[in-house]
């Protein structure tokens, strides 16, 4: 009788212990999100907050790979100390972590030094090599904001790792491509530079164009293009990349020239090719802009901020890093965007918003909660 009611209470103590765990457990499950809510902490499938800043996304073979800049702690935060962190989605809410696809180097003579600043990473998929090639801005360590400079790595695995290959200022000698409608006092004159942005142009004539902010864009041919804030920041370059991917051709065109536009995202829709970017403040907040073109050599033409009501001013807080095709859905497109917190900028928060379309036009507006719902409408 003893024996049977020590095992009894052996029992229920096993009992109690198994469904104490498995209520842990389910409490420690990551939550499953149903919707965006812009501006929250996006806990990963860890349970800590996406660290993927500047970042773009890839679909590949029925699963989205986001890519971005992996901060750490504090002010110093905004330098490479650790790479390029990768995340995978199937319904664009719940991120898997999957690591560092880029590392950044320990030996102190590398390019990607542990402490330059690398940013806004995006990766492409080359069909014809099958590599995944990422392209991204580099600073060098200890030189600030001067180098100015694009890095590549490429990989056989989308989630990595990537091999660094290179970084440079692209395309030195080499001039504007001009699409026939290029009126002649929109070519630059080297021997007359007509404003500030001409004559950043021509002193870099020589060594290469600065490449900062930045996307990559593969067109439905297959053809590629990286879109960077060149000549100081004043105007844009959109060059056309080699066939591999890993090198530019030294075709490109200036975009808005000497008016200062960063952080540039690219997507086309209905054979219109748009390009977002925004303002150049530093790390914080200003207005967007808009631009269409109808070939990607242009002419591109403003229009202004697609941002409405309130907020639009300043992004709603935020600076566009891309613009994502929503797979499987028409017209459905994700203004991608950054809020940036550069006194602790691994506290950086994601501000994902639905595009909607008046015709050609484009708008983007706030919302505190959303679902890709919106695009079924
Ligand atoms: C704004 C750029 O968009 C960011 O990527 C970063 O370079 C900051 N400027 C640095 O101030």
């Amino acid at each position: 009788m003893r024996t049977s009611k020590l095992l009894a209470l052996q029992l229920l103590i096993l009992v109690s212990l198994f469904t104490s765990v498995r209520i842990a457990c389910a409490q420690q499950a990551p939550a499953k999100f149903t919707q965006f809510t812009p501006g929250a902490i996006w806990p990963d499938n860890n349970g800590v907050h996406i660290n993927a800043h500047g970042g773009g996304i890839l679909y590949q073979k029925g699963k989205y790979y986001w890519f971005g800049e992996h901060k750490i702690e504090s002010g110093a935060g905004n330098r490479a100390m650790v790479g390029v962190h990768c995340y995978s989605s199937n319904d664009l809410y719940n991120w898997k972590d999957e690591g560092i696809a880029l590392k950044v180097s320990n030996d102190t003579t590398s390019d990607i030094a542990k402490g330059c600043i690398l940013e806004r990473p995006k990766v492409i998929y080359n069909v014809k090599t099958k590599k995944y090639v990422m392209w991204f801005h580099l600073e060098l360590r200890g030189k600030g904001y001067s180098a100015a400079r694009a890095g590549v790595a490429t990989a056989d695995k989308v989630t990595g790792p990537y091999t660094f290959i290179k970084s440079y200022r692209p395309n030195a000698g080499r001039m504007p491509f001009y699409p026939a409608e290029t009126l002649d006092n929109e070519r630059v004159d080297c021997t007359h530079p007509a404003n500030k942005s001409d004559g950043f142009f021509c002193r870099d004539l020589p060594g290469g164009q600065m490449a900062r902010d930045m996307t990559v864009f593969v067109d439905d041919d297959q053809k590629a293009y990286h879109v960077f804030s060149s000549e100081e920041n004043f105007t844009l370059h959109l060059a056309e990349l080699t066939d591999d991917y890993t090198g530019h051709t030294g075709k490109f065109i200036r975009i808005y020239i000497n008016h200062q536009t960063e952080a540039p995202a690219l997507f086309k829709r209905k054979g219109l090719y748009y390009m977002v970017g925004s303002g150049c403040t530093g790390w914080d907040p200003n207005a967007a802009r808009w631009f269409t073109a109808k070939s990607i050599w242009g002419p591109w033409t403003f229009h202004g901020n697609p941002c409405k009501g309130a907020g639009a001013d300043i992004t709603y807080g935020g600076q566009s890093t891309h613009v994502l095709p929503v797979a499987g859905k028409k017209n459905a497109f994700i203004f991608m965007a950054d809020k940036w917190t550069p006194k602790n900028a691994i506290d950086g928060r994601y501000l994902w918003l639905p595009i909607t379309f008046k015709g050609d036009e484009m708008e983007i507006n706030w919302s505190d909660k959303w679902g890709l719902n919106v695009f079924d409408k």
